[in-house]
């Protein structure tokens, strides 16, 4: 069966690229969030995201019919009607997801196949949840999906084949390159690697081993990488780094030094990364991209 409704539940910052992507490419698309004012600013969202889609793309025409595409709804019954495919998006809580699949589990026809777009947790810990554990898997996108176009797709034990074959389909039909993992993992294929790496580069600054450039320009000119571990930090931003790092303090101090420098240096100081236009390098120019940089030491 192929898919033809989505819904999409949680219109924040993933959930209305997908929202966005999946309309592009042609598919009716109803957005579902647990307010109006919820829904209200997820409406805004979108609605930037036409000209980013539209610039993208070079398509204005294709932008405005994707907007015509897409419904909303506070009531999570209408939203489900007719739909053959829910994507969640909702904040990264064990909790508050639970009881969305519960609820949705419950209101959703016996053939919609539910996926999750959580970015740390695995769809085992949902599945019973769901009512429908076969037709469950995960489906992760990267942030500003219609340029870092990944799809990495992870069933657990109990989900059918099936349904991993045709959520890849569906991925590979809005413009993904899907990545379906033999088995489940927490960070997937790109956050098991990114996540210990962006630590170390962080654990060399906390330590003061070296400074942010120093580590960033040997990695640059030892790989022929074209960002190191910092010019990476300011596109993923500090309030991930900084939460995961918090988080585990309590096993180990030395993450709460990273976490403490993190808050002192950079935060505090408004130094988010690219999105605040200063991070460990100052945007729209950063050193690195300057061809001297790997030149000298
Ligand atoms: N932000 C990222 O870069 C990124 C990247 C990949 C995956 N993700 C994953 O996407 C999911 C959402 O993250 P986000 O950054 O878009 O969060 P967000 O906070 O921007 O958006 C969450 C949305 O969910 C809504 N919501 C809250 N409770 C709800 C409920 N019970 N039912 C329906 N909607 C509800 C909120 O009103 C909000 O609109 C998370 O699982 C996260 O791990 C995020």
């Amino acid at each position: 069966m192929d898919f033809k409704k989505i819904m999409v539940a949680g219109s924040g910052v993933l959930g209305s690229q997908i929202a966005f992507q999946s309309a592009f490419f042609g598919y009716d698309v109803s957005v579902y969030d647990i307010n109006d004012e919820a829904i209200g600013k997820g409406k805004q969202r979108i609605t930037k995201l036409r000209k980013v889609y539209a610039d993208f793309f070079k398509d204005e025409e294709k932008a405005d019919a994707a907007m015509g595409r897409l419904t909303y709804s506070t009531d999570l019954a209408e939203a489900t009607k007719g739909v053959d495919l829910v994507i969640e998006a909702v904040p990264e809580r064990v909790d508050i997801k639970q009881d969305f699949y519960q609820k949705l589990g419950a209101v959703a026809s016996e053939q919609t196949v539910f996926v999750s777009n959580s970015s740390t947790m695995l769809p085992s810990q949902f599945a019973e949840f769901t009512g429908r554990p076969d037709k469950f898997l995960a489906l992760h996108f990267a942030n500003s999906i219609w340029q870092n176009n990944t799809a990495e797709i992870m069933g657990h034990p109990g989900t059918d084949q099936l349904y991993v074959e045709q959520v890849t389909d569906f991925a590979r039909s809005i413009g993904m390159i899907p990545f379906v993992l033999k088995k489940e993992q927490p960070g997937y294929i790109l956050n098991t690697l990114l996540v210990p790496f962006l630590n170390a580069g962080l654990t060399l600054w906390a330590k003061d081993i070296a400074d942010p450039h120093t580590i960033d320009k040997n990695w640059m000119i030892s790989t022929g990488s074209p960002r190191g571990p910092f010019g990476i930090l300011d596109v993923v931003g500090m309030e991930t780094p900084y939460n995961l790092n918090k988080a585990r303090a309590e096993l180990d101090p030395a993450y709460g030094v990273i976490a403490d420098k993190l808050k002192s240096e950079m935060i505090d100081q408004g130094k988010m990364g690219i999105a605040t236009g200063e991070g460990f390098y100052k945007y729209p120019n950063p050193a690195y991209s300057d061809p001297n940089f790997l030149k000298q030491n």
